[in-house]
């Protein structure tokens, strides 16, 4: 089980509940699509992704970006029990969308890339960042566990 200090809670719940996820989702989701463009793959039916313009504008890409954003407040809820919260969906990413989980940590990235330029470094400190990207690394390895 993975352990948090209490200034780790404190830090990922005080970030989270400054956080627009309807915001950052899209930033974080266009972002991950255009640095790491093999992403596309997996978002076949979301209309034109041929330009970083175009990805920036598609409005699939923007309710999905909320969508994965949303998904966190479910582990921010349950930070001690991530596993089981995000079985179902681990089971989803692996059996029906085939999402190489490689990619969770790239997402992860990208998030913490938005958050750090949103706030910027008197917000997200050494000390925020070290928290949440341990969170985001948690969040990763919960959803590839249901992978075999
Ligand atoms: C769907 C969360 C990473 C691809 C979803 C859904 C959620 C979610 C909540 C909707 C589930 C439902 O409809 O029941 C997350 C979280 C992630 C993550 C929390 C990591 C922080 C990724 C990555 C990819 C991906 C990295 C691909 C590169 C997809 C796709 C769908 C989906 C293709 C279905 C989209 C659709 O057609 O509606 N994800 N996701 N996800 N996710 Fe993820």
């Amino acid at each position: 089980m993975v352990e948090w200090t209490d200034a780790e809670r404190s830090a990922i719940v005080g970030l989270w509940g400054k956080i627009n996820v309807n915001e950052i989702g899209p930033q974080a989701l266009s972002r991950l699509l255009i640095v790491s463009p093999w992403t596309q793959r997996y978002f076949g039916n979301f209309g034109d992704l041929s330009s970083p313009a175009a990805i920036m504008g598609n409005a699939k890409v923007a309710n999905h970006g909320k969508t994965v954003m949303s998904g966190l407040d479910r582990a921010v809820k349950n930070l001690d029990d991530i596993k089981n919260e995000y079985k179902a969906l681990s089971v989803m990413h692996s059996e029906k969308l085939h999402v190489d989980p490689d990619n969770f940590r790239l997402l992860a990235d990208c998030i913490t890339v938005c958050v750090a330029m949103k706030f910027g470094g008197s917000v997200f400190n050494a000390d925020v960042q070290e928290a949440w990207q341990k969170f985001l690394t948690v969040v990763a390895s919960a959803l590839g566990r249901q992978y075999h």
